[in-house]
């Protein structure tokens, strides 16, 4: 089988962790055991582009025993579990073609290797095979029946491609369904984030300033992660409305331009670009850590910083690079400014990535089911979807809720019935 990996001997250890994740995995495994059956995905062929993880790894399990024929590259040079991949393609016969530290012409080497499968269905986190598909390889975007998107970067891409009216096929914008963002982008961010910053500084953060850059889902779940364990939390947004809500949560509200000379720890989460840059570097302390936990490395201006360091050790621990600035000052760079949680630890959690990629693998059977009825443009994942991932998580954490009385049902439905 055509695949490229950077060592199919890691197969082995990489089987144990997708198994080991896969125990987390209950409401994918729930989908897996009913695309077996039901193969809604037959004949399908799919091109993935998500990050190669053991969760991932499921996900791509699933959607085989779907009936899909299935490819795998990588949304993140960084990202890839290199043992992971290895036992996909050795264990599961599912084509992959990442290494974990690829350039970037491999990187897109790869996506293209994908693309030359033949997609029918693609999955994207971030846009970049639809993205080819609207630039380099625009012939055959008419071959795409839809894709689907699992982050916000990419959700946003796409909706400025359907306004602009460029848009060739239709989009589920699976990141928007309550059961990926409410759950991943703040539990599994929060989460992962932390661990990728301790595990590459080894920082107590009980004490510490941390600022915390955008409150969207994601600047949510790090902010409470980092008060958890007892920084003190600093935001900076854009936005009145999110800043509103970070004042009322209790967190000190300022712009970047104050943050930046108290902060012992920045996170980037914003989805834009150069949010730290020149003008902050110039001001922070002496240690200050800088890392990026949204999907693009464009977050923190690295040329800017390179630019203004009198010299850089690069690795002066694993995932850490140190800026030394003229007036002696040193700035650590997390990870190349590339999303922290997955290039300095595993990931989120498989227990959350069981919801964001149930609803993947839900959202892809109900695509092939439309069978060419979606219109060109961004569809949200269908309710019923949404209902069903969260019942049966519900279910396997063994929580039970309430459920409304035909009185109460009636209640709700009748517009006279008042004091
Ligand atoms: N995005 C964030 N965490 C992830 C994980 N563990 N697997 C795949 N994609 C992710």
């Amino acid at each position: 089988m055509k695949a490229d990996v950077t060592d199919r001997k890691l197969a082995p250890e990489g089987k144990r962790r997708i198994l080991w994740a896969d125990a987390d995995m209950p409401v994918l495994q729930l989908v897996r055991e009913r695309f077996a059956k039901d193969k809604p995905l037959k004949g399908i062929r799919m091109g993935c582009c998500l990050h190669v993880t053991a969760e991932t790894a499921n996900l791509m399990r699933t959607l085989q025993a779907g009936g899909a024929d299935v490819a795998l590259c990588a949304s993140n040079p960084l990202s890839t579990q290199d043992d992971v991949a290895a036992s996909l393609v050795k264990d599961f016969g599912i084509p992959v073609f990442a290494r974990k530290g690829e350039n970037v012409a491999t990187f897109y080497k790869h996506l293209n290797a994908v693309l030359d499968r033949r997609p029918n269905l693609t999955m994207d986190d971030g846009a970049d095979l639809v993205n080819l598909l609207h630039t380099k390889r625009t012939a055959e975007a008419r071959n795409i029946i839809a894709s689907l998107e699992e982050t916000t970067t990419g959700v946003i891409r796409l909706r400025a491609m359907a306004q602009h009216g460029i848009l060739k096929f239709p989009v589920i914008a699976v990141n928007d369904a309550a059961t990926k963002h409410l759950f991943d982008n703040r539990y599994g961010t929060g989460q992962s984030t932390i661990d990728g910053v301790i595990r590459a500084t080894d920082m107590l953060l009980a004490g510490k300033r941390v600022v915390v850059v955008g409150f969207g889902m994601c600047g949510r779940g790090v902010a409470a992660r980092a008060r958890g364990l007892g920084a003190q939390v600093t935001i900076t947004e854009v936005s009145p409305l999110r800043a509103l809500e970070a004042v009322m949560e209790g967190y000190d509200v300022r712009p970047m331009a104050d943050a930046c000379r108290s902060g012992d720890l920045f996170v980037t989460v914003t989805g834009n670009k150069h949010v730290l840059r020149d003008e902050h570097f110039r001001r922070m302390k002496d240690g200050a850590v800088v890392c990026n936990s949204g999907h693009f490395d464009v977050e923190i201006d690295i040329p800017a910083l390179r630019k203004l360091a009198r010299k850089v050790h690069r690795q002066v621990r694993r995932n850490v690079d140190e800026f030394q600035m003229r007036d002696g000052r040193r700035i650590y760079l997390l990870a190349e400014g590339r999303l922290v949680n997955l290039a300095a630890a595993e990931g989120h959690p498989a227990s959350v990535m069981d919801m964001s990629f149930a609803t993947q693998a839900l959202a892809s059977s109900y695509a092939r089911k439309q069978n060419g009825r979606l219109q060109v443009g961004v569809h949200g994942v269908p309710r019923e979807i949404e209902d069903w991932v969260a019942e049966l998580k519900l279910k396997a954490m063994d929580v039970r809720i309430d459920r409304l009385s035909p009185e109460q049902q009636r209640y709700l439905a009748s517009s006279s019935e008042g004091t």
